[in-house]
C-alpha cells in the first residue's frame, strides 16, 4: 500500500519549523525549493548559499544564473522545473554538507520528491548523486549517464559552481543539459509533439555508451542488472536503487 503523498505546503511548514540540527541557529531563513509542482524535472543542487539564505530561494546566485543558461540549453525555464537542495539551511561559510546534517535533512527532499513525482531527477554536483543514487561513485564518473533510483530516472551532471572556478567543466556541463534536452524530448508522451520512438540510438542510449562498471558495482549490483533489454524503446539506466 502506498503512503499518501504529502501536500508541498506541509512540507514547506515542516521546513521552516525545523531545529533539528544546528545549522538552524545561523540560518536567516530556509531555502525549501521553488519552481513548477507538477514539474517533469526536479533538480537536486547541494545547499543554500549567501544569497539564497537571505532571499529563501534557490539558486539566485552567481550560480544560479548560470544555472538559468544551463536550462535553456535543454529548453527548460525555471518555471518548468522545481529545484531543490539536499540541505535547506546554508552550512556556516558555504562549507559541504555533513553527514550528519544530510541525514537528518534529506526526510524532507525525499518528500518533496515523492510529491512532486517527476519523471526525471537531475542531480547537481556530488552530494545530492550520491545521496539519490546511494553510491559512493563520484560526479566525475557519472555525470552525462542516465540512472534510475526507484520509479526516477536520474541524471547526474557537474555542480555549476564547480564550472565557476573550473572553466574546462563548462563544456560538460553544456554538453550534459543538451542530453537531457533530448531525453526529455525522447520521452514525450505519444500525444505530446514529439512521439516516444526516437529514430536509430535515442539520446539515452548515447548518454550510457561509455558505462563506468563502478557505477553498478558500487551497491553490489552487476552492470546488466539496472539494464533492461536492449531492443526495448525506454532508456536503459545503469544503475538502480531506491531513494
Ligand atoms: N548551490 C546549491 O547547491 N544550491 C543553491 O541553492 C545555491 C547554490
Amino acid at each position: 500500500m502506498h503512503k499518501p503523498h504529502i501536500p508541498l505546503d506541509e512540507i514547506r511548514a515542516a521546513v521552516e519549523g525545523c531545529r533539528k540540527c544546528p545549522l538552524a541557529d545561523g540560518r536567516t531563513q530556509t531555502v525549501f525549493g521553488d519552481g513548477n509542482p507538477q514539474a517533469r524535472v526536479l533538480i537536486v543542487g547541494e545547499a543554500p548559499g549567501k544569497n539564497e539564505d537571505l532571499q529563501g530561494i534557490p539558486f539566485v546566485g552567481a550560480a544560479g544564473k548560470y544555472l538559468n543558461e544551463l536550462l535553456a540549453i535543454a529548453g527548460l525555464r525555471r518555471e518548468d522545473v522545481f529545484i531543490a537542495n539536499v540541505l535547506k539551511c546554508r552550512p556556516p561559510g558555504n562549507r559541504d554538507p555533513r553527514p550528519e546534517e544530510i541525514e537528518l535533512c534529506t526526510p524532507y527532499l525525499r518528500e518533496q520528491t515523492r510529491t512532486i513525482d517527476p519523471e526525471f531527477i537531475v542531480t547537481l554536483g556530488n552530494f545530492s548523486t550520491k545521496f539519490i543514487l546511494k553510491t559512493e561513485v563520484g560526479i566525475t564518473r557519472l555525470h552525462g549517464k542516465l540512472q534510475k533510483a526507484g520509479k526516477f530516472k536520474v541524471f547526474p551532471i557537474f555542480h555549476p559552481a564547480a564550472a565557476l572556478y573550473d572553466g574546462s567543466k563548462r563544456v560538460a556541463l553544456e554538453n550534459d543539459f543538451a542530453t537531457l534536452g533530448e531525453l526529455l524530448h525522447a520521452s514525450q508522451p505519444a500525444d505530446g509533439a514529439a512521439g516516444a520512438a526516437a529514430s536509430g540510438q535515442s539520446a539515452a542510449g548515447a548518454a550510457m555508451a561509455d558505462r563506468p562498471a563502478e557505477a553498478a558495482a558500487s551497491d553490489g549490483r552487476s552492470a546488466a542488472d539496472g539494464a533492461q533489454s536492449a531492443s526495448s524503446q525506454e532508456p536503459r539506466y545503469e544503475q538502480e536503487s531506491l531513494l
